[in-house]
Protein backbone atom coordinates (compact mmCIF):
# COMPACT_ATOMS: atom_id res chain seq x y z
CA UNK A 1 0.00 0.00 0.00
CA UNK A 2 3.00 2.15 0.48
CA UNK A 3 2.67 5.32 -1.92
CA UNK A 4 -0.60 4.30 -3.40
CA UNK A 5 -3.91 6.72 -3.74
CA UNK A 6 -7.55 5.35 -2.31
CA UNK A 7 -10.14 6.88 -4.45
CA UNK A 8 -12.30 4.29 -4.76
CA UNK A 9 -12.69 1.67 -1.92
CA UNK A 10 -12.36 -0.83 -4.96
CA UNK A 11 -8.86 0.41 -5.49
CA UNK A 12 -8.26 -2.10 -2.68
CA UNK A 13 -8.13 -5.78 -2.74
CA UNK A 14 -9.66 -7.57 0.02
CA UNK A 15 -5.84 -8.59 1.85
CA UNK A 16 -5.25 -4.89 1.84
CA UNK A 17 -8.62 -4.21 3.85
CA UNK A 18 -8.42 -6.82 6.43
CA UNK A 19 -4.64 -5.64 6.18
CA UNK A 20 -5.45 -2.03 7.45
CA UNK A 21 -8.24 -3.42 10.03
CA UNK A 22 -5.61 -5.33 11.57
CA UNK A 23 -3.17 -2.07 12.11
CA UNK A 24 -6.35 -0.09 13.01
CA UNK A 25 -6.71 -2.49 15.67
CA UNK A 26 -2.98 -2.26 17.23
CA UNK A 27 -3.61 2.03 17.10
CA UNK A 28 -6.80 1.34 19.17
CA UNK A 29 -4.73 -0.45 21.78
CA UNK A 30 -1.70 2.11 21.12
CA UNK A 31 -2.65 5.01 19.86
CA UNK A 32 0.04 7.25 19.95
CA UNK A 33 3.13 6.20 18.35
CA UNK A 34 4.91 8.96 16.38
CA UNK A 35 6.02 7.11 13.23
CA UNK A 36 5.59 10.25 10.78
CA UNK A 37 7.50 12.84 12.20
CA UNK A 38 9.03 13.76 9.18
CA UNK A 39 5.66 13.70 7.06
CA UNK A 40 3.18 16.67 5.97
CA UNK A 41 -0.86 15.99 5.50
CA UNK A 42 -2.30 18.32 3.88
CA UNK A 43 -6.13 18.20 4.79
CA UNK A 44 -8.41 19.78 2.06
CA UNK A 45 -12.27 19.95 2.59
CA UNK A 46 -13.89 21.88 -0.31
CA UNK A 47 -17.17 20.53 1.04
CA UNK A 48 -18.51 20.34 5.16
CA UNK A 49 -17.28 17.70 7.48
CA UNK A 50 -16.84 17.11 11.10
CA UNK A 51 -15.98 13.62 11.64
CA UNK A 52 -13.78 13.16 8.31
CA UNK A 53 -11.58 16.14 8.61
CA UNK A 54 -11.02 16.22 12.34
CA UNK A 55 -10.39 12.66 12.85
CA UNK A 56 -7.67 12.50 10.05
CA UNK A 57 -5.68 15.70 11.68
CA UNK A 58 -6.12 13.85 14.87
CA UNK A 59 -4.66 10.66 13.35
CA UNK A 60 -1.86 12.77 11.82
CA UNK A 61 -1.36 14.54 14.89
CA UNK A 62 -0.90 11.05 16.94
CA UNK A 63 1.40 9.75 14.35
CA UNK A 64 3.81 13.07 14.92
CA UNK A 65 2.69 14.64 11.15
CA UNK A 66 2.22 18.08 10.95
CA UNK A 67 -1.21 19.18 9.37
CA UNK A 68 -1.88 22.11 6.76
CA UNK A 69 -5.13 22.70 4.82
CA UNK A 70 -8.27 24.18 4.79
CA UNK A 71 -11.99 23.40 6.01
CA UNK A 72 -12.89 26.22 3.52
CA UNK A 73 -12.12 26.44 -0.08
CA UNK A 74 -13.56 29.98 0.44
CA UNK A 75 -10.78 31.13 1.84
CA UNK A 76 -8.39 29.92 -0.81
CA UNK A 77 -7.54 30.93 -4.08
CA UNK A 78 -10.22 28.98 -5.23
CA UNK A 79 -12.18 31.93 -4.50
CA UNK A 80 -9.86 33.63 -7.41
CA UNK A 81 -10.66 31.31 -9.76
CA UNK A 82 -7.28 29.08 -9.33
CA UNK A 83 -8.24 25.21 -10.96
CA UNK A 84 -8.42 22.30 -9.26
CA UNK A 85 -5.32 20.90 -11.04
CA UNK A 86 -3.01 23.87 -10.10
CA UNK A 87 -4.55 23.60 -6.45
CA UNK A 88 -3.26 20.37 -5.95
CA UNK A 89 0.13 20.21 -7.92
CA UNK A 90 0.73 23.48 -5.36
CA UNK A 91 -0.08 21.34 -2.55
CA UNK A 92 1.37 18.00 -3.58
CA UNK A 93 4.77 20.01 -3.15
CA UNK A 94 4.18 20.64 0.19
CA UNK A 95 2.89 17.52 1.51
CA UNK A 96 3.45 13.96 1.30
CA UNK A 97 -0.33 12.97 1.43
CA UNK A 98 -3.08 14.49 0.51
CA UNK A 99 -6.70 14.04 2.06
CA UNK A 100 -9.33 15.80 -0.24
CA UNK A 101 -13.32 15.96 0.22
CA UNK A 102 -15.09 17.97 -3.06
CA UNK A 103 -18.73 18.10 -3.76
CA UNK A 104 -17.90 16.94 -7.41
CA UNK A 105 -17.96 13.26 -8.37
CA UNK A 106 -14.76 11.94 -9.71
CA UNK A 107 -13.03 14.95 -8.32
CA UNK A 108 -10.77 13.01 -6.11
CA UNK A 109 -9.53 10.64 -9.47
CA UNK A 110 -8.71 13.63 -11.09
CA UNK A 111 -6.63 14.83 -8.32
CA UNK A 112 -4.65 11.77 -7.92
CA UNK A 113 -4.07 12.00 -11.64
CA UNK A 114 -1.95 15.04 -11.45
CA UNK A 115 -0.90 14.66 -7.81
CA UNK A 116 3.11 13.72 -7.25
CA UNK A 117 2.38 12.09 -3.94
CA UNK A 118 -0.43 10.05 -2.81
CA UNK A 119 -4.16 10.96 -2.55
CA UNK A 120 -6.95 9.84 -0.29
CA UNK A 121 -10.64 10.67 -1.02
CA UNK A 122 -12.55 12.01 2.03
CA UNK A 123 -15.72 11.59 -0.14
CA UNK A 124 -16.40 13.04 -3.58
CA UNK A 125 -20.25 13.79 -4.32
CA UNK A 126 -22.44 10.97 -3.99
CA UNK A 127 -19.69 8.59 -5.11
CA UNK A 128 -17.60 7.39 -2.74
CA UNK A 129 -16.38 7.43 0.60
CA UNK A 130 -13.78 4.90 0.86
CA UNK A 131 -12.02 5.68 4.27
CA UNK A 132 -15.72 5.76 5.72
CA UNK A 133 -16.09 2.37 4.34
CA UNK A 134 -12.85 1.12 6.28
CA UNK A 135 -14.16 1.91 9.70
CA UNK A 136 -17.51 1.10 9.39
CA UNK A 137 -15.61 -2.48 8.22
CA UNK A 138 -13.74 -2.23 11.21
CA UNK A 139 -17.12 -1.73 13.62
CA UNK A 140 -18.77 -4.60 12.06
CA UNK A 141 -15.98 -6.88 12.69
CA UNK A 142 -15.62 -5.28 15.97
CA UNK A 143 -19.23 -5.81 16.67
CA UNK A 144 -19.94 -8.93 14.94
CA UNK A 145 -16.96 -10.84 15.61
CA UNK A 146 -16.47 -11.73 11.61
CA UNK A 147 -17.27 -10.03 8.24
CA UNK A 148 -18.49 -13.02 7.03
CA UNK A 149 -22.12 -14.37 6.10
CA UNK A 150 -23.62 -11.20 7.46
CA UNK A 151 -27.20 -9.52 7.01
CA UNK A 152 -26.51 -6.11 6.46
CA UNK A 153 -29.98 -3.82 6.26
CA UNK A 154 -28.85 -0.62 4.71
CA UNK A 155 -31.71 2.24 5.11
CA UNK A 156 -32.42 5.49 3.98
CA UNK A 157 -30.93 7.36 0.79
CA UNK A 158 -29.36 4.67 -1.34
CA UNK A 159 -28.95 6.86 -3.77
CA UNK A 160 -27.18 9.76 -2.87
CA UNK A 161 -25.13 8.24 0.11
CA UNK A 162 -21.54 7.43 -0.68
CA UNK A 163 -20.85 5.59 2.38
CA UNK A 164 -23.39 3.17 1.24
CA UNK A 165 -21.55 2.87 -2.32
CA UNK A 166 -18.61 2.16 -0.63
CA UNK A 167 -19.65 -0.41 1.99
CA UNK A 168 -22.09 -2.42 -0.78
CA UNK A 169 -18.66 -2.99 -2.55
CA UNK A 170 -16.54 -3.82 0.04
CA UNK A 171 -19.34 -6.17 1.51
CA UNK A 172 -19.64 -8.48 -1.53
CA UNK A 173 -16.01 -9.73 -0.86
CA UNK A 174 -17.39 -11.57 2.20
CA UNK A 175 -20.85 -12.79 1.19
CA UNK A 176 -23.02 -10.81 2.51
CA UNK A 177 -26.81 -10.73 2.19
CA UNK A 178 -28.30 -7.11 1.44
CA UNK A 179 -31.43 -5.70 2.64
CA UNK A 180 -31.80 -2.43 1.15
CA UNK A 181 -34.43 -0.20 2.95
CA UNK A 182 -35.26 3.10 0.66
CA UNK A 183 -38.26 5.13 -0.41
CA UNK A 184 -38.75 4.78 -4.31
CA UNK A 185 -36.71 7.53 -5.53
CA UNK A 186 -33.36 7.01 -3.95
CA UNK A 187 -32.92 3.37 -4.78
CA UNK A 188 -29.54 1.97 -4.83
CA UNK A 189 -27.38 3.09 -8.43
CA UNK A 190 -27.92 0.49 -10.88
CA UNK A 191 -24.18 0.87 -11.19
CA UNK A 192 -23.45 -0.64 -7.43
CA UNK A 193 -26.34 -2.73 -7.78
CA UNK A 194 -24.17 -4.51 -10.56
CA UNK A 195 -21.26 -5.49 -8.09
CA UNK A 196 -23.69 -7.48 -6.10
CA UNK A 197 -25.12 -9.53 -9.13
CA UNK A 198 -21.23 -9.32 -10.37
CA UNK A 199 -20.50 -11.16 -6.95
CA UNK A 200 -23.32 -13.63 -7.44
CA UNK A 201 -24.75 -12.35 -3.82
CA UNK A 202 -28.39 -11.82 -3.21
CA UNK A 203 -30.17 -8.35 -2.83
CA UNK A 204 -33.61 -7.42 -1.72
CA UNK A 205 -35.54 -4.12 -2.04
CA UNK A 206 -37.87 -2.53 0.91
CA UNK A 207 -39.98 0.19 1.69
CA UNK A 208 -40.70 0.07 5.39
CA UNK A 209 -37.63 -0.49 7.65
CA UNK A 210 -39.65 -2.77 10.29
CA UNK A 211 -39.63 -5.10 7.88
CA UNK A 212 -36.01 -5.63 8.00
CA UNK A 213 -35.32 -5.13 12.06
CA UNK A 214 -35.48 -8.98 12.78
CA UNK A 215 -33.09 -10.78 10.53
CA UNK A 216 -30.32 -8.26 10.21
CA UNK A 217 -26.97 -8.45 12.30
CA UNK A 218 -26.20 -4.49 11.24
CA UNK A 219 -28.42 -1.60 10.21
CA UNK A 220 -26.91 0.84 8.84
CA UNK A 221 -28.88 3.87 9.14
CA UNK A 222 -27.85 6.84 6.40
CA UNK A 223 -29.29 11.11 6.49
CA UNK A 224 -31.20 11.66 3.39
CA UNK A 225 -28.68 13.77 1.78
CA UNK A 226 -30.45 17.41 1.16
CA UNK A 227 -27.24 18.77 -0.52
CA UNK A 228 -27.79 16.38 -3.78
CA UNK A 229 -31.23 17.48 -4.66
CA UNK A 230 -31.64 19.83 -7.38
CA UNK A 231 -35.18 20.13 -6.38
CA UNK A 232 -36.06 21.25 -2.33
CA UNK A 233 -39.39 20.12 -3.21
CA UNK A 234 -38.47 16.56 -3.85
CA UNK A 235 -36.06 16.11 -0.51
CA UNK A 236 -39.49 17.45 1.04
CA UNK A 237 -41.34 14.23 0.01
CA UNK A 238 -38.89 11.51 1.47
CA UNK A 239 -37.07 14.00 3.93
CA UNK A 240 -38.59 11.94 6.96
CA UNK A 241 -38.79 9.17 5.51
CA UNK A 242 -37.53 6.85 7.95
CA UNK A 243 -37.10 7.14 12.13
CA UNK A 244 -35.62 4.59 14.38
CA UNK A 245 -36.16 4.27 17.59
CA UNK A 246 -36.73 2.30 20.61
CA UNK A 247 -39.69 0.66 20.60
CA UNK A 248 -38.86 -0.43 16.91
CA UNK A 249 -36.02 -2.88 18.48
CA UNK A 250 -38.41 -5.32 19.96
CA UNK A 251 -37.78 -8.39 18.48
CA UNK A 252 -34.17 -7.42 16.96
CA UNK A 253 -31.41 -10.01 17.30
CA UNK A 254 -29.54 -9.04 20.30
CA UNK A 255 -26.51 -8.90 18.92
CA UNK A 256 -27.87 -6.73 16.28
CA UNK A 257 -25.76 -3.16 15.74
CA UNK A 258 -26.92 0.22 14.76
CA UNK A 259 -24.52 1.99 12.67
CA UNK A 260 -24.30 5.80 10.61
CA UNK A 261 -21.85 7.45 9.20
CA UNK A 262 -23.30 10.58 10.76
CA UNK A 263 -24.28 12.95 10.59
CA UNK A 264 -27.60 12.52 12.05
CA UNK A 265 -30.50 14.74 11.21
CA UNK A 266 -33.68 12.65 12.62
CA UNK A 267 -32.98 9.03 11.31
CA UNK A 268 -32.51 7.64 14.98
CA UNK A 269 -34.32 9.24 17.96
CA UNK A 270 -32.02 10.06 20.63
CA UNK A 271 -33.88 7.07 22.98
CA UNK A 272 -32.02 4.39 20.72
CA UNK A 273 -28.62 6.21 21.65
CA UNK A 274 -28.99 4.73 25.28
CA UNK A 275 -29.27 0.75 23.77
CA UNK A 276 -27.46 -1.90 23.56
CA UNK A 277 -27.89 -1.79 19.72
CA UNK A 278 -26.67 1.97 18.99
CA UNK A 279 -22.85 2.24 18.60
CA UNK A 280 -22.60 5.52 15.66
CA UNK A 281 -20.67 7.38 18.63
CA UNK A 282 -18.02 4.29 18.76
CA UNK A 283 -18.10 3.98 15.27
CA UNK A 284 -17.20 7.54 14.25
CA UNK A 285 -14.50 7.23 17.41
CA UNK A 286 -12.54 3.99 15.29
CA UNK A 287 -12.42 6.33 12.66
CA UNK A 288 -9.05 7.76 14.22
CA UNK A 289 -7.83 4.32 14.41
CA UNK A 290 -8.37 3.51 10.76
CA UNK A 291 -7.41 6.86 9.37
CA UNK A 292 -4.17 6.25 11.62
CA UNK A 293 -3.79 2.76 9.93
CA UNK A 294 -4.46 4.02 6.32
CA UNK A 295 -1.87 6.64 6.97
CA UNK A 296 1.18 4.91 7.88
CA UNK A 297 0.36 1.59 5.06
CA UNK A 298 0.47 5.12 2.64
CA UNK A 299 3.46 6.35 4.04
CA UNK A 300 5.45 2.88 4.43
CA UNK A 301 5.52 2.36 8.02
CA UNK A 302 3.20 -0.25 8.58
N1 LIG B 1 -19.23 10.46 8.14
C1 LIG B 1 -18.81 11.64 7.63
O1 LIG B 1 -18.29 11.71 6.51
O2 LIG B 1 -19.03 12.69 8.45
P1 LIG B 1 -18.53 14.18 8.17
O3 LIG B 1 -19.31 14.67 6.96
O4 LIG B 1 -18.81 14.94 9.42
O5 LIG B 1 -17.07 14.12 7.83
Amino acid sequence: MKDKSLISITDFTKEQYLRILDIAAEFENNPNQKLLNDHVVASLFFEPSTRTRLSFETAANRLGARVIGFSDSGSTSVKKGESLKDTIMMVSSYADIIVMRHPREGAARWASEVSSVPVINAGDGANQHPTQCLLDMYSIKQTQGTLDNLNIAFVGDLKYGRTVHSLVQAMCNFNASFHLVSPDELKLPSSVKMHIKNAKLEYQQYTELQDIIPMADIIYMTRIQKERFSDPMEYEKVKNSYVLNRAMLDGCKPHMKILHPLPRVNEISEDVDSTAQAFYFKQAENGVYVRQALLAAIAGVK
